[in-house]
């Protein structure tokens, strides 16, 4: 009975952290789809792809994507994809 409890307090434990791990990396690879989807309608995905910047630098085009270029975008997605692009291809 007792060795019974304790298995299912470490249960209890350990699944906030297996779940909170899965759903991170759910969003990273949301963010990813979301900037394919979004970011490569007017140019080519390799124009941000090929290029190296630092998360500043990436909020500042993202940003000009959005006010000024009218990339149809969120500021909710706006901040995921600069996320991402700082990650992935950040200097
Ligand atoms: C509505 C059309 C449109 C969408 C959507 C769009 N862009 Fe652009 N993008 C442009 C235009 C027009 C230019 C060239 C003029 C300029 O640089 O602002 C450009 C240029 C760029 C450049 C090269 C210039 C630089 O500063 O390095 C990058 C990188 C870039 N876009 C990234 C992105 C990213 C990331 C997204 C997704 C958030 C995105 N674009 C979505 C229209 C768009």
């Amino acid at each position: 009975m007792k060795s019974a409890l304790f298995s299912l307090f470490t249960l209890c434990a350990i699944l906030p952290f297996l779940f909170l791990q899965h759903v991170s990396a759910g969003e990273e690879k949301d963010a990813g789809l979301l900037f394919e989807r979004k970011c490569g309608t007017c140019h080519s995905i390799e124009k941000p792809k090929s290029r190296k910047k630092s998360k500043p630098e990436w909020e500042k085009t993202v940003m000009r994507m959005k006010n000024v270029n009218m990339a149809p975008i969120s500021s909710a997605e706006a901040r995921l994809i600069v996320d991402y692009l700082a990650t992935s291809y950040g200097k």
